[in-house]
């Protein structure tokens, strides 16, 4: 890593298909943290805390706002459904929580998306067939389009009425054109969208704060506690995940620092989540699937169910090529092995640890179009155990096949394993390794 004088930077990041438990993760470390920082994706995500058993589900606020020490911020990477985020913040402070505005920072630069990017989204999916991506429905890529195609509405805009106007005015012509003529759909009252933005903007501007990447900067210089909390996860990257079937921003390490505003040279560790299996939502490959009983056994006992769209989740065996892939895209320093405890029970593990290929042995994943629809997974076979893993709070009081799977794991990874989750919640954390 870039070596510097400067306290870490951390990013924590998907390295599968997303709800890894970055959430719980982001959590926990937010205890100790100064800021928690959301650069990427929207309200597509669903980031899980459990505290005593209460579950709060988070979509846009940084999953660090459980704890009033942690500033949390939004940069200007995230795609920001302010209707959905309103309701966040509203619900948050019904929980006795975000009393000070302070303690959420928005960008000025970051990306608006309105209710016409959800019914775009939607449409397009409603119409795709086979084709269809199985996004979350929330807009996202829509919203990522109108900012790269230059037309996007920023959240800095939403506290200069005429600008917003003329921005809405202009970028509703061309949408309505696509939702009425292409989709068949209603189109979008303009003047409506306009009161309705007005009124949310007037409820967000507690929280505008213009330059957030400068505030992240000082923090960092002054030795403060940063983290990054990534959403979605390694192969739902629009450059290097499983496209088309992917999400429409970054999602490496590396967007942490452009969805934030900050230089590389102030991260030192990249802390990579991964399950001790294989969950992915939506459409697309996914080598390891099983679509038999033992799957449907990891659905249950894990609750594979979105917690955005509530869509039961396909799962599978631990794909160490897929993990070893996210080790190099993100330069992935240290792991956190979730959910463990959902393998108790089982007579034995499988672990993919290479490929075939066209009748050929891989190890390193294929990004080719088309290949990785053909692989299929070679397996290694661990022992399983029975105990209920999910009371131990001691690494040395976990059964021995479980210290042998994850002590395979790190080997197989070369990369060393700090954090052991055995249950959803903050307590059922096993640390090897203290974070800061
Ligand atoms: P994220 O999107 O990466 O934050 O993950 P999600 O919140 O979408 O999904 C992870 C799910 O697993 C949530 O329901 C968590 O409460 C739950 N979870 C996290 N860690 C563990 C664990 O170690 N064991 C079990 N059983 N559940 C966990
Ligand atoms: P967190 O942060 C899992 C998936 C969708 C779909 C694809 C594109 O909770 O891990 P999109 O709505 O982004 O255009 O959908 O990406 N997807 C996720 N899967 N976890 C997520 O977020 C996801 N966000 C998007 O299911 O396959
Ligand atoms: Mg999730």
């Amino acid at each position: 890593m870039v070596h510097s004088t400067l306290m870490p930077g951390i990013i924590v990041i998907g390295a599968q298909w997303g709800d890894e438990g970055k959430g719980k993760v982001v959590d926990v470390f937010s205890a100790q943290a100064d800021y928690v920082i959301r650069y990427q994706g929207g309200a597509n995500a669903g980031h899980t805390l459990v505290v005593d058993g209460k579950k709060t589900v988070l979509h846009l606020v940084p999953s660090g706002v459980l704890h009033p020490n942690a500033v949390c911020v939004i940069g200007a990477g995230v795609v920001l459904d302010i209707e959905i985020l309103s309701q966040e913040i509203e619900a948050l402070q019904e929980a006795g929580l975000l009393k000070d505005p302070k303690q959420l920072l928005i960008s000025d630069s970051a990306t608006v998306l309105l209710t016409y990017h959800r019914e775009l989204d939607q449409a397009r999916e409603q119409g795709a067939g086979l084709e269809k991506i199985g996004t979350t429905g929330k807009g996202i890529g829509p919203a990522y389009e109108d900012r790269a195609s230059r037309k996007a509405i920023l959240f800095g805009d939403l506290f200069q009425s005429s600008t917003l106007k003329q921005k809405l005015m202009s970028s509703l012509k061309e949408k309505n054109f696509l939702l009425e003529k292409l989709y068949k759909r209603k189109p979008v009252d303009p003047e409506s969208v306009f009161k309705s933005v007005e009124k949310i903007a007037e409820k967000l501007a507690p929280y505008r704060c213009r330059d957030t990447s400068l505030i992240v900067y000082k923090a960092l210089k002054q030795n403060r506690k940063v983290l990054f909390e990534g959403a979605q996860g390694t192969l739902l990257d629009l450059l290097h995940g499983t496209y088309p079937y992917v999400t429409s921003s970054s999602t490496l390490s590396g967007s942490a620092c452009i969805g934030t505003g900050i230089g590389p040279n102030m991260i030192d560790k990249v802390m990579g989540i991964t399950k001790a299996y294989t969950t992915r939502v939506g459409s697309g490959p996914f080598p390891t699937e099983l679509s038999d009983e033992t799957g449907e056994r990891l659905r249950s006992i894990g609750q594979e169910f979105g917690a955005t769209t509530g869509r039961p989740r396909r799962c599978g065996w631990l794909d160490l090529v897929a993990l070893k892939y996210a080790l190099r895209t993100n330069g992935i320093t240290s792991l956190a092995l979730m959910k463990i405890d959902v393998l108790s029970g089982f007579k034995e593990i499988k672990v993919c640890t290479a490929y075939e290929l066209d009748g050929q042995v891989i190890k390193d994943y294929p990004v080719s179009p088309g290949d990785l629809e053909r692989t299929k997974p070679i397996y290694e076979t661990l022992a399983g155990w029975s105990t209920d893993i999910s009371v131990v709070k001691n690494i040395k009081d976990l059964p021995k096949q479980v210290q042998d799977y994850v002590q395979f794991i790190g080997k197989e990874m070369a990369t060393p394993i700090d954090v052991i989750s055995v249950g959803p919640g903050r307590e059922q954390t096993l640390w090897l390794k203290p974070l800061f």
